[in-house]
């Protein structure tokens, strides 16, 4: 259809997914060595996990616990609580619903975020691709549904509110990635991850992970696995930065741009559309 199945809850936009798994994120009871995953969709929530994973786990191995099985806004609490410590819990819910327990906790979150541009074009080929939200459209008739916010809401919403609570609470222990940053230097960044979550793991090592989570590896690696559909690897699309050039037309990049800017006027953040280029 032309219009994306998305539903309500408590007055924000989710695919839908049980509305009692969403609402229940915010009570999760969290461990003590939890690590919370946030982005918004698209922005590399499956690559950062398996880096994450892998440091935490200190050895290259396929004994796969997919993120999925984490996925708090869909998976339900006790199907999480089955999962072995440590746990990197992911979201997508916005930073006043995650777990209660992230005040007084204060795990360890990480939170990875894309250009916009990018993430559109990804989130545009996902809607197509997850059956849920029933839709075929085009892509010029998805992208201003994109920048009014669909699932989970608009991305400027979410990058806006995380800029603004990494400013305000210096107390909380948070990472920011790019999926920009990864892409350009991997090493450099997954030795960023590394000492954040407090891992002794050496330089081999962290070659290792760079190449055991290179985008064709990865994808490779995740193919007979869940989330296919149509012979689709339903996360695993492309896996670059820039893509948007071939999918928005000059127009849609201006009118985008000229959005970009009035919704981003207080923002400090700076975002990479391409690589090695500007
Ligand atoms: P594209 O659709 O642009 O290819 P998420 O995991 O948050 O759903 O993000 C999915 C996006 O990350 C997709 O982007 C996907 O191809 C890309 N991706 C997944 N694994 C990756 C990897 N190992 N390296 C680079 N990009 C990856």
């Amino acid at each position: 259809g032309k219009n994306i199945t998305v539903q309500d809850v408590d007055g924000r936009l989710y695919p839908s997914f049980k509305p009692e798994v969403i609402r229940g994120v915010s009570s999760l009871k969290l461990r003590d060595d939890d690590v919370i995953l946030c982005s918004f969709p698209k922005s590399g929530t499956h690559w950062s996990f398996e880096i994450c994973r892998l440091l935490l786990n200190g050895r290259l191995d396929i004994d796969i616990i997919p993120k999925g099985y984490l996925f708090a806004d869909a998976v339900p609490e006790s199907e999480l609580n089955e999962v072995n410590s440590p746990r990197i819990i992911n979201t997508h819910v916005r930073f006043d619903r995650l777990p209660s327990d992230v005040k007084t906790k204060k795990p360890k979150i990480v939170y990875i975020r894309r250009n916009p541009k990018d993430v559109a074009v990804s989130f545009y080929h996902h809607t197509r691709k997850m059956e849920h939200y029933h839709y075929d459209g085009k892509f010029k008739d998805y992208l201003p549904l994109f920048i009014g916010g669909v699932a989970y809401g608009s991305w400027f919403d979410y990058v806006l509110e995380w800029e603004t609570i990494i400013a305000n609470n210096q107390e909380l222990s948070i990472l920011e990635l790019t999926y920009e940053d990864l892409k350009e230097d991997p090493i450099r960044e997954i030795r960023r991850v590394s000492d954040f979550l407090g891992v002794q793991r050496n330089e081999d090592f962290f070659e290792g992970i760079k190449d055991f989570c290179n985008f064709s590896t990865m994808k490779g690696r995740f193919k007979d696995k869940m989330e296919i559909k149509d012979g689709h690897n339903i996360f695993y699309r492309k896996g670059e930065v820039g893509d948007w050039k071939n999918w928005f037309t000059v127009a849609q990049n201006e009118w985008f741009d000229r959005i970009y800017e009035k919704t981003m006027t207080d923002s400090k953040l700076k975002f990479k559309y391409t690589l090695n280029q500007d």
